[in-house]
């Protein structure tokens, strides 16, 4: 089925849509994104999605291009005409087509470019990895140090994404100064004695929505929660550790380096807090 994606205003086949070459987004990395999950035909998170759409638009400045209505409105469009029940909208926003490449921003009042499709992914609160848990490796966390603006400069988490696959495993941690910073697309915790930790919000870590969600449901279940940084030792001799994004939700994670963790199964904290995150989330989805 040829998906209806939606362009600059536009809701079009996707084999019509078309971006500019001198796309700021294209040849500069000048952009940014969000990922809204859909269950059940309902976005979860959205506001979320949309509070942090305009910090990291604001961290660029970049020309916020529609309000948080007609956001809703696309993104219900896109999710009904393309028949999604469980699945992803991914939007993105770049400083727009200049007319030609120059290091230097475009004038102000250059519009920027605004993209948006779905992806189907049905039973995507059932993925059975939630059953075996992911294998991770750790790297060297070489990206820029604003972490926190959603941009679409994904090339390193896509080579640590492919090394992690090369080394037989599924995804990376990415680690500085020997304490892990998050995961390729996703933020990292480990489980202790009963405490979850995952290192607290800077512009070294994306500040996830899954992440706020679900340290305050681990807070209204009384669970303790410490917001700090963790070394990869402590993590291989944590007793569990998950990984959460708005397209995992909440993901065990099994092993770390090829060392066990805990059990070498999906652990009761992860198992407890996926069961809130889903449950809440899709109460509150709209
Ligand atoms: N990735 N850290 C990084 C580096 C990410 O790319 C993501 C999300 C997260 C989790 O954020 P959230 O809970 O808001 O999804 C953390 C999305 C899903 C992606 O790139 O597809």
């Amino acid at each position: 089925m040829t998906r209806t994606v939606f362009v600059n205003g536009q809701y079009l086949p996707e084999d019509q849509a078309t971006v500019s070459v001198f796309d700021r987004g294209f040849l500069m990395a000048d952009g940014v994104y969000e990922v809204v999950s859909v269950l059940d035909g309902k976005l979860l998170d959205f506001d979320g999605h949309m509070r942090r759409l305009a910090r990291s638009l604001d961290a660029l400045e970049i020309a916020h291009p529609m309000s948080d209505a007609d956001w809703l409105a696309a993104h219900r469009r896109l999710v009904a005409e393309n028949g999604v029940t469980d699945g992803l909208v991914y939007l993105q926003v770049t400083r727009g087509n200049p007319g030609d490449r120059d290091f230097a921003y475009p004038p102000a009042g250059t519009a920027p470019t605004v993209v948006m499709f779905t992806q189907s992914k049905p039973g995507l609160a059932d993925n059975p990895q939630a059953a075996t848990g992911l294998r991770v490796v750790t790297v060297p966390d070489i990206r820029w140090h604003r972490r926190d603006i959603k941009t679409v400069q994904l090339l390193y988490p896509s080579m640590a994404k492919m090394e992690a696959k090369a080394r037989g495993a599924d995804d990376a941690w990415m680690v500085e100064d020997g304490f892990v910073t998050e995961g390729t697309s996703n933020n990292a915790y480990i489980v202790k004695g009963g405490a979850i930790v995952t290192r607290a919000l800077s512009n070294d870590i994306l500040h996830g929505i899954t992440r706020a969600a679900v340290l305050r449901f681990a807070r209204e279940a009384q669970m303790t929660v410490e917001e700090r940084s963790f070394t990869v030792d402590e993590a291989k001799a944590a007793d569990e550790a998950f990984i959460t994004s708005a397209s995992a939700f909440v993901m065990p994670v099994v092993a770390i380096d090829e060392a066990a963790v805990g059990t070498g199964a999906p652990g009761p904290v992860a198992r407890r807090l996926r069961e809130i995150y889903l449950e809440e989330s899709r109460h509150t989805a709209i």
